[in-house]
């Protein structure tokens, strides 16, 4: 009895969170950081000097991720912009580059739907950077046809979380050395969605061919197992 009452409490908790979110977001109210959806990524950094810091921040080929980058740069960081092909990432590179002309951009291959692809990104980037402090995990794609990815497993969770959590574990290392070089600590930042309410929090959906919104919903919930295991 008290096990369902908690049950429904915490559900009606959730469900009123949800709604709140929502309602708050095309507003833009403001959370306990001051910050809110409104808020952009200058005034978010506004005073920040990020000259001495190294950040990779994947998606940045288009979207919130370039914009994140373009912000990062035009604060000092040098910015690391994995992409699917370097084609793709010097474009973004130039156009960047007219926006901020002091940016320090680098353009690196990556294709996260790839465990290949990411084992040698982090290979090359852990063999000629010597530090790391922001990782931004913001490349995704969302609700696409079905499709395995080339290591057989479904493509939404490749790339959004799959090819992440490999991204993540492979630099760790050069992440904990560098805040114990320089004595700054490093930030990972696992970009989401408000669809993750929609997810059951199972995993064993993912084995079978199911509509793929459950998939996306399921997947935007996984940063929660990007759990603070390594203090950074
Ligand atoms: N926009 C929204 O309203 C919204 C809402 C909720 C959550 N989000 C989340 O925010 C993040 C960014 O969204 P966005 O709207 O800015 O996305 P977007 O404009 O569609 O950009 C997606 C980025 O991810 C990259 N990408 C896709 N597949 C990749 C792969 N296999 N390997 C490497 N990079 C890959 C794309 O590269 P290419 O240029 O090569 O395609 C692109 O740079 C996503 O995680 C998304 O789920 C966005």
């Amino acid at each position: 009895m008290l096990e369902r009452v908690i049950d429904n409490w915490w559900l009606a908790r959730e469900s009123a969170s949800a709604v709140m979110g929502l309602w708050s977001w095309p507003w833009g109210r403001q959370g306990p950081s001051g910050f809110g959806s409104a808020s952009t990524a200058e005034e978010v950094t506004a005073g920040v000097d990020a000259t001495n810091l190294t950040a990779i921040v994947t998606g940045a080929t288009n979207g919130i991720g370039k914009e994140t980058a373009r912000v990062l740069a035009l604060r000092g960081a040098n910015v690391i912009i994995p992409a699917r092909t370097l084609e793709s990432g010097q474009k973004v590179k130039e156009s960047l580059a007219d926006q901020v002309p002091s940016s320090k951009l680098h353009v690196m291959e990556m294709d996260l739907s790839s465990l290949s692809s990411v084992r040698n990104f982090a290979q090359s980037f852990n063999s000629s950077h010597k530090h790391l402090n922001i990782l931004i995990n913001n490349a995704g794609i969302m609700a696409c046809p079905y499709q395995l990815s080339e290591d057989g497993i479904e493509l939404q969770f490749a790339t959004n979380h799959v090819g992440h959590f490999l991204l993540t574990s492979l630099l760790l290392d050069k992440m904990k050395s560098t805040a114990r070089e320089t004595g700054v600590q490093g930030r990972i930042i696992n970009v989401s969605s408000v669809a993750h309410k929609r997810s059951d929090g199972t995993t064993h959906s993912l084995l079978i061919h199911i509509p793929n919104w459950p998939i996306f919903s399921m997947q935007m919930s996984c940063p929660g197992v990007f759990r603070k295991k390594d203090a950074i």
